[in-house]
């Protein structure tokens, strides 16, 4: 069983990323801290910030890189950044440009951070209509996982991580997939014991991945989108209405059902992850028209004109990456519209 005290180390190329297990956040002085304003936490020389989508912007980024700049911040200087995803995206990505890089430390503070944003040196920020459009590779130097800022996480945005550590069971570790199949109560009841031990397993998964394929050009770090073509789609069909966790499961339930149209995904494992979200409380069915959800995935990165790229799965930890018709996906999304 993980416990606090212990660590992981993983090799993103040359650089090492340390994941800390601990109680709380570091508190040298030496370290300048960019706090997310809604965790309760707080230190000398602190940047807050009210974070959620909208601070991943150009202007929120010339806010940092000014505090650092009146902080008089040098090439010694460690740059913590304690928050969810969005915070330590952009967090993160103004330590990759500031003098050129600075040590950065990030203590994710929502599930999704923990187990997917703060793993594996993706950072950035949007622009105009695009997520992510501006960002640099830059992997923290220290990942601290402080299990207690999850006690004030609402109960949505823990499901928002729920749904990717489930995918990340999926992809990578069996073990996870049962132990989440088979503690549904203790993982909604936020049992502090099991939930280390989940987050520890989906972090292991990426870091491994990330090891593998940092700059996601080498195909394998593409199986962490399962479910995430399906995903976007629908979050931009309902105006973003359906939260990003909600979208991936209901994703991921699209992803089998298009594996089994196919003939690739075993039948028995794709009633079991169906089984898994419903039990989770995920919607299986969304009240869109297949044609709305189709054509909402025109502006997908992995499209040609006739075919979308999707990641599939034959069964548990077989992830393929195959093109689709659009017509098929269409006929697929018959089943799983209300
Ligand atoms: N870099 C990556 O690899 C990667 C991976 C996945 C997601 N992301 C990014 O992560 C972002 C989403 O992250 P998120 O889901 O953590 O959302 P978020 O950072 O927007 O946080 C959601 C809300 O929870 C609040 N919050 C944070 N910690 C809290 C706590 N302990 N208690 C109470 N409230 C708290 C925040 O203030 C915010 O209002 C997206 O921008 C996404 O693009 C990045």
């Amino acid at each position: 069983l993980c416990a606090y005290g212990r660590s992981q180390q993983f090799f993103f190329k040359s650089k090492c990323c340390e994941v800390i297990y601990q109680q709380d956040p570091p508190t040298d002085d030496h370290v300048f801290f960019i706090v997310d304003r809604n965790v309760a936490w707080s230190r000398n020389s602190t940047l807050f910030l009210s974070a959620g989508e909208h601070i991943k912007h150009f202007s929120c980024l010339k806010e940092i890189l000014n505090y650092l700049y009146v902080k008089e911040a040098d090439r010694g200087t460690i740059l913590c950044v304690v928050g969810g995803g969005s915070l330590c995206d952009i967090g993160a990505f103004a330590a990759s440009i500031y003098l050129r890089g600075l040590s950065l430390m990030l203590v994710p503070t929502t599930l999704l951070a923990m187990v997917d944003a703060a793993i594996g040196g993706k950072t950035g920020i949007n622009f105009k209509s695009g997520k992510n459009i501006i960002g640099s590779f830059y992997p923290a130097n220290k990942v601290y996982i402080c299990m207690k800022f999850l006690d004030t996480l609402s109960d949505q945005e823990f499901k928002n991580g729920l749904a990717e550590l489930i995918k990340t069971a999926m992809i990578g570790d069996a073990i996870l997939f049962t132990i989440l199949r088979e503690r549904i109560h203790d993982i909604l009841h936020k049992d502090l014991n099991i939930l280390l031990d989940i987050i520890q397993r989906a972090i292991t998964v990426k870091g491994k991945i990330v090891e593998q394929d940092l700059y996601e050009s080498e195909g394998v770090r593409e199986h962490l989108n399962l479910g995430h073509t399906f995903a976007h789609a629908l979050e931009s069909v309902s105006d973003f209405s359906y939260s990003h966790g909600d979208a991936v499961a209901w994703g991921i339930n699209a992803a089998l059902h298009v594996g089994r149209y196919l003939g690739i995904s075993d039948a028995t494992y794709a009633c079991e992850v169906q089984e898994l979200l419903s039990s989770y409380g995920y919607r299986l069915k969304v009240p869109y028209k297949p044609e709305l959800l189709v054509n909402a995935m025109r502006y997908d990165k992995k499209r040609t004109r006739d075919h979308l790229r999707f990641v599939l799965q034959e069964n548990a930890q077989r992830t393929i990456v195959q093109s689709v018709d659009r017509r098929c996906i269409r006929e697929v999304l018959e089943y799983l519209v209300l």
